[in-house]
């Protein structure tokens, strides 16, 4: 881009007090530096306690953990606040678009008309992807799941886009962080084609980001494709809603995976495959499969007691959540875009939404839900506009993963940025065997 864009400058966080340690069994005291940011937690910063005291922390599934200073986005779970880079997630589903949330997040600022304008330009500039790619497709049967191929064809973008692998050259890591950006919806696009045996669609220039993307999804070329205005207006709130969440288990992943010095495309690819996972991303599909095994609303007690039994692995899909305790401001704005969708298209009664809103109204009287504070989350109802704007649910977590995309790589680079960044190495509690001589093959037994 050659227009100067705004420069975000991680502020170190600043002291505000500390802490005292008190470890009785030898007798001694520490004092921990306590770190205060902008809102949110103040954090206890034990980067020196094993090297003060000997003791690691211990917080498997990092429940109380702060694992990076980040400006990105604010979550506070018990009010149900989503913010990006200060601005609530209600307006900007209402009132922005998502290469402007993509601009906040990689930028810092919402863009001027002109940077808009020039950031629109050079996405569109880098939505084609190379013609070899299509290859690497032709390898997957047809009914390969479409997260198994994405994660595939993403990492294998570092094997054609070689000048965007230098993570320190400001360029080019702008450049990666823009051709993800606009390549993701192609290749989710290809992917969906090549499942049922239509011909790949190239972008068009001419097109705004998601009217491309749904162009690419669903025009042929053997007839005219007319772009939906409400259908494009509520995938781009999708992604939207989908562009970042602060720390969450495929974001960790890829800057854990940015932290060994490893490529954007390949640290995104290894996002992907942990968001497919059916407790993070993979949930928007698990959420249609449980609405349809629950069948009716006459055997929604049937399942919310399986939800409760912990004998039975059976969990209550797109409730609850590892930080709103209140309802995910995400699935209110998506259950108001269902209706939208639902209309649009002509779907008088969708069984599955009538089956969702009951559930929702039913746990949600429920005293276990209600004690643990487990809410409809963003995985909810987003299966189900998918589902009426023609996406089969084996696309629906590749469209969490494109929407991800945005905060994922504004993530990696907020990370690359941070000059405390080092690579991620997490210690442990051994509990496995101390040491013990090794026995030969005729003495074991
Ligand atoms: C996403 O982290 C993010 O930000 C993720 C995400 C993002 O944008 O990146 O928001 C996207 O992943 C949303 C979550 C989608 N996953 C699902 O909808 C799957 C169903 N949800 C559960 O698997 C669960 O709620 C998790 C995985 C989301 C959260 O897991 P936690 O943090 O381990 O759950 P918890 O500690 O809050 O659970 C407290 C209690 C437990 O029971 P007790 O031990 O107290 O008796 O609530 C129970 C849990 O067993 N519980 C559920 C439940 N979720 C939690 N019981 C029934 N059904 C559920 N869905």
């Amino acid at each position: 881009m050659d227009m100067p864009i705004p420069q975000t400058k991680l502020a170190d966080p600043k002291e505000c007090g500390h802490v005292t340690l008190i470890d009785h069994a030898n007798d001694k005291q520490y004092e921990l530096p306590v770190l205060e940011g902008s809102e949110g937690p103040n954090v206890i910063d034990v980067q020196k306690l094993y090297r003060d005291t000997g003791y690691f922390t211990y917080d498997p599934g990092y429940t109380s953990t702060g694992s990076c200073n980040s400006q990105l986005t604010f979550i506070d779970g018990e009010k149900g606040i989503l913010r990006h880079r200060g601005y609530a997630i209600e307006e900007l589903a209402e009132k922005s678009d998502y290469l402007e949330v993509c601009f906040l997040l990689l930028y810092g600022e919402l863009p001027t008309a002109a940077q808009k304008a020039e950031f629109g330009r050079e996405i569109t500039y880098h939505t084609m992807v190379h013609e070899q790619l299509q290859y690497f497709y032709r390898g997957f049967r047809r009914d390969a799941h479409p997260m198994a191929v994405m994660v595939g064809v993403v990492g294998a973008l570092s094997a054609f886009y070689h000048e965007s692998t230098d993570i320190h050259d400001l360029e080019k890591r702008r450049l990666a962080t823009h051709q993800l950006i606009a390549k993701m919806p192609t290749l989710a696009a290809m992917t969906y084609k090549y499942s049922i045996g239509q011909p790949f669609i190239y972008p068009r220039n001419d097109l705004p980001y998601s009217e491309n993307f749904l162009y690419m999804t669903f025009s042929v070329p053997s007839e005219e494709y007319k772009i939906n205005p409400v259908l494009s207006r509520a995938m781009d709130r999708i992604f939207i809603l989908h562009a970042d969440h602060e720390q969450n288990a495929s974001t960790s992943t890829v800057r854990i995976a940015g932290s060994s010095g490893a490529n954007p495309f390949a640290c995104i690819a290894a996002g992907i495959a942990s968001l497919w996972g059916p407790a993070h991303g993979g949930a928007n599909q698990a959420v249609l499969a449980m609405l349809r095994e629950i069948g009716s609303k006459d055997r929604i007690p049937e399942f919310i007691k399986r939800a409760k039994d912990k004998d039975d692995p059976f969990r209550l899909m797109g409730f609850g959540h590892r930080v709103y305790k209140n309802y995910d401001p995400r699935a209110a704005i998506l259950r108001e875009s269902t209706h939208e969708v639902l209309d649009e298209v002509g779907v008088k009664d969708e069984p599955l939404l009538d089956l969702a809103i009951e559930l929702e109204r039913i746990a949600l009287e429920d005293d276990y839900f209600v004690e643990r504070k487990l809410f409809p989350n963003v995985d909810f109802y987003s299966g189900i506009t998918l589902k009426a704007m023609g996406f089969p649910e084996s696309m629906f977590t590749p469209l969490f993963a494109l929407g991800r995309t945005a905060g994922w790589i504004a993530q990696w680079k907020e990370m690359i940025k941070d000059p405390h960044q080092r690579i991620g190495r997490p210690r442990q509690l051994f509990t496995g065997p101390t040491l013990r001589p090794f026995v030969p093959i005729e003495k074991r037994s």
